[in-house]
């Protein structure tokens, strides 16, 4: 954790947000290990005297969540997990694990988006494209996007980090990548840190190649990593003026409170980026949480585009702001499962600007003078 991001984003302590709907300050209490600007290991714990929770910092990156003991439990295999062992013990591990244990598949989802994210900073191979599918899904969905004010993004389910370091490279300004995946932030954050990147891509069935190789971004200074639940973000409102959520709508347990919870953090005048394949599984998202996907006689009859049209409205009229949809279109996004296998998406891209409602009622009237 940057010293530099702890005091410019500020984080209100989870748990207080979450159970009382409280703002109160965290304070960093323990160093045990720091290397310049972040702190390695160490703990914040919440300024409120009738509260005192403690988060823990672990190799760097701070888990920052309500569910704190549930968190840790669910992860505790992850978090203990050797880094240090070879290629050949890791893969006779794996073999005895099989692909549905827990390592199986950690394994499977570093394997997809490692790939997608870094592959192009592999030289040499010419049988491996050479770009990435979320940088051009960034990059469209960048194209058209109306000037932001100042000040910090945050980058919604980040994953291993690409757009965190794609977004501090184009706007030199402080980055905050979150997601609720301690592996994928260790994997982000080995980036930040040692310029390379180390982990087992799939071939076939339970066999894994390990790949390493140097990556290496302009501004990387500027980023940082936190376990957040992006559902639940952990900040002041109005903090940043771009936030970017690629390909998360469709992971969570609850898409409303996604939204609600990033319209909140948004300056007025600032954009969301949004991407989704609409994906809907009820294994992530509970049926009746869809946004569209279900109910085909009504009036959006299930469609998702539409859905999130009625919900921007809705989540608008409870902050009292306007989402309004800026630019759509649709792209591309691949994920890779293994060498013969790729799932091909074609995601729904829009740019979502927050507006005072106020402003929204003068535009209205200055139409309906022309
Ligand atoms: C489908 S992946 C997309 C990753 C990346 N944005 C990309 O497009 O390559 C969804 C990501 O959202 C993260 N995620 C899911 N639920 C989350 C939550 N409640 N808060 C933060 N991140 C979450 C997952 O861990 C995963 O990294
Ligand atoms: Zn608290």
């Amino acid at each position: 954790m940057r010293r530099s991001h702890l005091d410019l984003f500020a984080p209100n302590c989870p748990v207080c947000k979450h159970l009382f709907n409280r703002n109160s300050s965290l304070q960093l209490v323990h160093i045990f290990e720091s290397d310049q600007d972040h702190v390695i290991e160490g703990s914040l714990h919440c300024s409120d005297i009738n509260c005192q929770s403690e988060f823990p910092i672990i190799d760097g990156i701070p888990i920052l969540v309500p569910n704190l003991r549930e968190f840790i439990a669910g992860s505790a295999s992850v978090i203990l997990s050797r880094q240090d062992l070879s290629e050949s013990t890791v893969s006779l591990i794996g073999d005895c694990c099989g692909n549905n244990s827990s390592m199986g598949t950690t394994r499977q989802h570093l394997s997809s988006y490692a790939f997608d994210h870094y592959q192009d900073f592999k030289a040499g191979d010419p049988n491996v494209p050479v770009t990435s599918s979320i940088v051009d899904l960034l990059e469209k969905g960048l194209e058209d996007l109306a000037p932001l004010p100042a000040g910090p993004i945050l980058d919604v389910g980040c994953s291993v980090g690409r757009t965190s370091f794609e977004l501090a490279q184009r706007f030199r300004t402080p980055v905050l990548g979150i997601d609720l995946n301690f592996s994928m932030l260790r994997c982000a954050h080995q980036i930040l840190r040692e310029r390379k990147i180390d982990y087992d891509l799939r071939r076939v069935g339970g066999v894994y190649d390990r790949i390493s190789h140097p990556v290496q971004f302009e501004n990387s200074e500027l980023v940082d990593f936190w376990i957040c639940d992006a559902m639940a973000l952990p900040f002041g409102e109005g903090i940043s003026p771009f936030v970017n959520c690629l390909n998360v709508l469709d992971c969570v347990s609850s898409p409303l409170n996604l939204l609600i919870s990033i319209a909140r953090v948004m300056q007025f005048g600032g954009s969301i980026l949004l991407s989704s394949p609409y994906d809907w599984s009820p294994s992530a998202t509970p049926v009746e949480a869809w946004i569209g996907g279900h109910s085909q006689r009504s009036v959006n009859q299930g469609r998702s585009e539409a859905q999130l049209d009625q919900v921007l409205s809705t989540i608008g009229n409870l902050l009292n702001c306007k989402l309004t949809v800026q630019q759509q279109t649709n792209s591309n996004w691949r994920v890779r499962l293994h060498e013969r296998c790729s799932v091909d998406y074609d995601c729904h891209l829009l740019s979502i600007q927050k507006q005072t409602a106020q402003r929204m009622e003068c535009l209205g009237e200055m139409n309906v003078q022309l």
